[in-house]
């Protein structure tokens, strides 16, 4: 039986992970918690809820205990633009956390899934088709945080036999729960932007490619992976894995497509603009293809046109 507690559970992937997973495995053995109770009855009331700060050890034992967990999905973390406004918090909570949370898996012997980022490339490393192993020498604490706890989650399987997975999510769009400060968030914002104000100013350049995902796509991912046969798997952590990419001009387009009036301008943010460029054009996800099976619905087009459905009723 698998019992699960999911920690950073109120954040952008949580709040969607933690329903698709009670749906699959039982309301009752799905654990969500949160450094934080917030207000979204949707989880906090659905099932299981435990306040966990991530930083200490201590809480995500004590919760993993008390409900007899076997498997921990790792979500708690900052994001690259908040990290870049304060490195030695990112590196604290994301580093601190994981650390945390892959010793109380030892300890306890469960299974972890925890999301690595296309952050874990940098300047130097091939910018099109980005391959699943190559050089990893990224230019944010962000990235180096997930570039170390990539290494980090390797090292727990090969020295103490942790079942340890992960992929390397893109910039991931949704419109349940808004993004907590990364460089990709501005193609969740266009969204909404296109569906109140029928505008939207970019912060990112025109021209500026990068891989991206619909929630969906995201979420079957997680939960493929970890019912992926381990005997097929040659990669187990950081996964390349990428539904589309594209520059702001084409989700513009296709917005556009739906909502004619729609218009956007730029007004580019430095910080994020840097992040964006030493990150990849477009990832090569066939490693993830061939060892699990890895298989977006989503594109662009169809993506877009759920979006706006979702966010026209959710808005109005
Ligand atoms: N969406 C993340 C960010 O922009 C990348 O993994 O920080």
């Amino acid at each position: 039986m698998k019992r699960i507690l999911v920690t950073g559970a109120l954040g952008q992937i949580g709040t969607e992970l933690v329903l698709k997973l009670r749906d699959i495995y039982g309301e009752g053995n799905v654990v969500a918690s949160d450094i934080k109770r917030k207000d979204c009855p949707k989880i906090v009331e659905s099932g299981p809820f435990e306040i966990v700060d991530v930083v200490q050890a201590h809480q995500i034992a004590d919760a993993a205990k008390k409900y007899d967990v076997d498997m921990i999905i790792h979500l708690a973390a900052l994001l690259s633009a908040v990290g870049e406004a304060n490195p030695a918090k990112a590196w604290k909570i994301n580093m601190g956390g994981l650390f945390n949370t892959l010793e109380v898996a030892r300890e306890l012997k469960c299974s972890v899934f925890t999301p690595s980022s296309i952050g874990a490339f940098g300047n130097s490393t091939p910018k099109d088709n980005t391959p699943q192993d190559t050089i990893q020498r990224p230019d944010t604490m962000y990235g180096v945080t997930k570039v170390a706890g990539e290494l980090l989650c390797d090292y727990y399987f090969h020295k103490y036999g942790v079942d340890t997975k992960g992929v390397r999510f893109p910039g991931l769009i949704s419109y349940e729960t808004l993004p907590g400060g990364g460089t990709t968030d501005y193609a969740v914002h266009i969204y909404y932007g296109a569906v109140k104000d029928r505008r939207y100013t970019c912060y990112i350049k025109k021209g500026t490619y990068m891989d991206m995902m619909y929630m969906p796509d995201a979420l079957n991912a997680v939960v493929t992976l970890c019912e992926a046969d381990p005997s097929k798997l040659i990669h187990r952590n950081a996964f390349n894995i990428s539904a589309m990419s594209f520059a702001p001009e084409h989700i513009y387009n296709e917005i556009k497509k739906n909502i004619p009036e729609f218009e956007m301008d730029y007004d580019v943010d430095p910080v994020r603009q840097r992040i964006a460029e030493s990150w990849p054009n477009s990832l090569d996800d066939s490693a993830a293809r061939a060892e699990w099976g890895w298989k977006p619905h989503y594109d662009l087009t169809s993506m877009t046109k759920d979006m706006l459905k979702k966010l026209n009723e959710k808005l109005k």
